[in-house]
Formats: structure tokens, C-alpha cells, sequence
């Protein structure tokens, strides 16, 4: 760690990768259990830089589990895509998990690909863990973004306007798919569809979030279709600026751990062009119902809430 690594009680190293969001941290082993001082440490760093990296921690499944238990009650690996043989809380990222994804979108945007976990469910998960496995040398890199401070570098005009606005998310097989497909099948079978507020209120921290998940969100409650694409587009591209996120080239035993309630992120595509495989596996954090400027929580459409683990365990 170098010499902007911050102080804190927990003697971790905390050292900002950028002006707005991410930080890598040094000085704890996470195959252990933490102590208090660690945990408190890393939910702090979690707030303030959004997303937080861990290198060189060789985890196995129980100590990623381990370890992600210590900051929530996990959910089942994924609502939709189910989990890891005999790890009800791990789902697996691999390289052609979703190849099918993009493959009805004619036309690629700057924010396609883009999303905040799962925002499709009426209690979206607060957090989520990525381990990297197996690590292309080159190509693969996941990119973040800070959903706060894209709120805040707004207008004031256009910040008011969007505070009574709700968007409506959902999670289903993309236009054209064929449905014979197992992802266009699984997304079928288990529809997702809430409405949430356009900007968030923080529970922690009280701090507004344009929460605008590309990929799910479909349009703006009580506007003409056109109005709600033309706003959308604008946000989306808004969120996506730059210097509002951070791009985490991977290593094997890289950990990232990012704040599903103030940021969105992009998977790679390059890899596709790439014979490299990669092997990456998440947890997930229960998460709460979210909450507009108005007080207005989110509401369930269609489908269930992302439920804990434990329950799926004892089914
Ligand atoms: C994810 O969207 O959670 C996965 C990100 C990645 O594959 O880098």
C-alpha cells in the first residue's frame, strides 16, 4: 500500500483508487474471522468508497460465506439463476453464464450492460462479494459507479424533478430472445418486476442515490413513453460518466465487496473476444425495501422478495 493509504482503529491500509469511488484495502486476512474493530473498519470503508478490494485472499467457499456473513444474513446465490451445488448462498460467475445476454439488443448503448444487482426484486441485495478464481492475464476488468455523486452533479432544477419520480424494473428475457434457452427459460419461469423510487434515500447514511439501474429499469412511472426513454437515456448516460467510477483489473484471491444501494457496475464483455477463461463467485446480502425523498417505499409487481439462504437451505 502506498503512502495515501488512510489510518484508522482496525490498523487496516484503506488507499483510494479514485476521487469518488473505490478503495483497495490491505492489513486483514479474510479467511478468519474478523474482529469487531475489522468489521466496523470495512462497513466504514464500504460506505465511504462504495466499493472496496481485497487482494490475495485465497478463499475457499465456506470462508467466502464466512466472510460475507459477518456483514448481513445472505441470500440464496441468485433469485433467478439458483446457486452452486451444496452452497445455497454462492452463485458462479462464468464466462458463459449469460452469453445469450445482449443477443436481442440491435443496438449497443454506452450504458448497455450496466445494472445494480438483482434492483428487478422489491428488496434489491444491499451488497454483494465477488471472489476471482480463474483470471484472464489480460481483458475481464468490472467497472463501478458512484449512483450519490452522479445524484449530486445534477441541476438543483433537475435533482427536484426526479426526487417524485419511480421507475419501474424488470427483470425478463430481452426482446427476441428465442426462449428455448436456458437463460431466456430461467428468467421466464421467474419474473421479476417492482417499482422503485428514482433516487434512493441511503438507510445508512441518509445521502440520495440516482437509482437507475440500466439494465432493469424499463420506464418512468406516469410519463409518455417518449418523455420516459429521452430522461432515462439522459440519466443513464449521466451515471456512467467516468469520473464517477472505477475500472478493478482482477488477480486470482482478488475480492471486491460494493454497496448495492449507491452504485452500479458492468461486467466485461471483452472477454468474449478472448479464448482466456474466468471463474469468479458472489454472495449476496439480504437487502431492505428501498425508500424515495417522500418516504415512499418500493413496491412489489411481480414475483417474490430475495429471500435468505437459510430458508432455501431448510426447504
Ligand atoms: C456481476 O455483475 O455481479 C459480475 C461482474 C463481473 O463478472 O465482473
Amino acid at each position: 500500500m502506498n503512502a495515501v493509504a488512510i489510518e484508522n482503529e482496525a490498523e487496516l491500509a484503506i488507499n483510494p483508487l479514485s476521487a469518488h469511488i473505490g478503495a483497495e484495502i490491505g492489513g486483514v486476512d479474510l479467511t478468519r474471522p474478523l474482529s469487531s474493530a475489522q468489521v466496523s473498519a470495512i462497513r466504514a470503508a464500504l460506505l465511504k468508497w462504495r466499493v472496496i478490494f481485497f487482494r490475495e485472499q485465497f478463499l475457499s467457499h465456506e470462508q467466502h460465506i464466512a466472510f460475507s456473513a459477518q456483514f448481513g444474513e445472505l441470500t440464496v446465490g441468485h433469485p433467478v439463476f439458483g446457486h452452486v451445488d451444496g452452497h445455497p448462498e454462492i452463485y458462479s460467475i462464468s464466462k458463459f453464464r449469460k452469453a445469450t445476454r445482449f443477443a436481442g439488443q440491435s443496438v449497443l448503448r454506452p450504458w448497455t450492460g450496466w445494472h445494480t444487482d438483482v434492483t428487478a426484486a422489491v428488496n434489491p441485495p444491499f451488497a454483494s462479494i465477488l471472489r476471482g478464481v480463474t483470471i484472464p492475464p489480460y481483458g475481464g476488468d468490472t467497472q463501478w459507479t458512484n449512483l450519490v455523486i452522479a445524484y449530486e452533479k445534477l441541476s438543483a432544477p433537475l435533482r427536484t424533478f426526479v426526487d417524485g419520480l419511480r421507475g419501474v424494473h424488470r427483470f425478463a428475457p430481452p426482446q427476441g430472445a428465442s426462449g428455448t434457452d436456458a437463460f431466456t427459460k430461467a428468467v421466464t419461469d421467474h419474473t421479476l418486476v417492482s417499482e422503485h423510487p428514482l433516487v434512493r434515500v441511503h438507510p445508512e447514511t441518509g445521502e440520495r442515490a440516482l437509482y437507475v439501474s440500466p439494465g432493469f429499469l424499463k420506464h418512468i412511472a406516469g410519463l409518455a413513453p417518449r418523455e420516459s426513454q429521452v430522461l432515462l437515456e439522459l440519466l443513464w448516460e449521466h451515471v456512467t460518466r467516468p469520473e464517477f467510477s472505477v475500472r478493478f483489473k482482477w488477480e486470482p484471491g482478488s475480492i471486491a465487496f460494493w454497496d448495492n444501494r449507491s452504485t452500479a457496475h458492468l461486467a466485461p464483455t471483452d472477454i468474449f473476444d478472448l479464448d482466456f477463461d474466468r471463474q469468479l463467485y458472489r454472495t449476496t446480502l439480504v437487502g431492505d425495501v428501498p425508500v424515495g425523498p417522500d418516504g415512499q417505499k418500493s413496491v412489489s409487481i411481480e414475483g417474490t422478495p430475495v429471500g435468505a439462504a437459510a430458508a432455501v437451505a431448510l426447504n
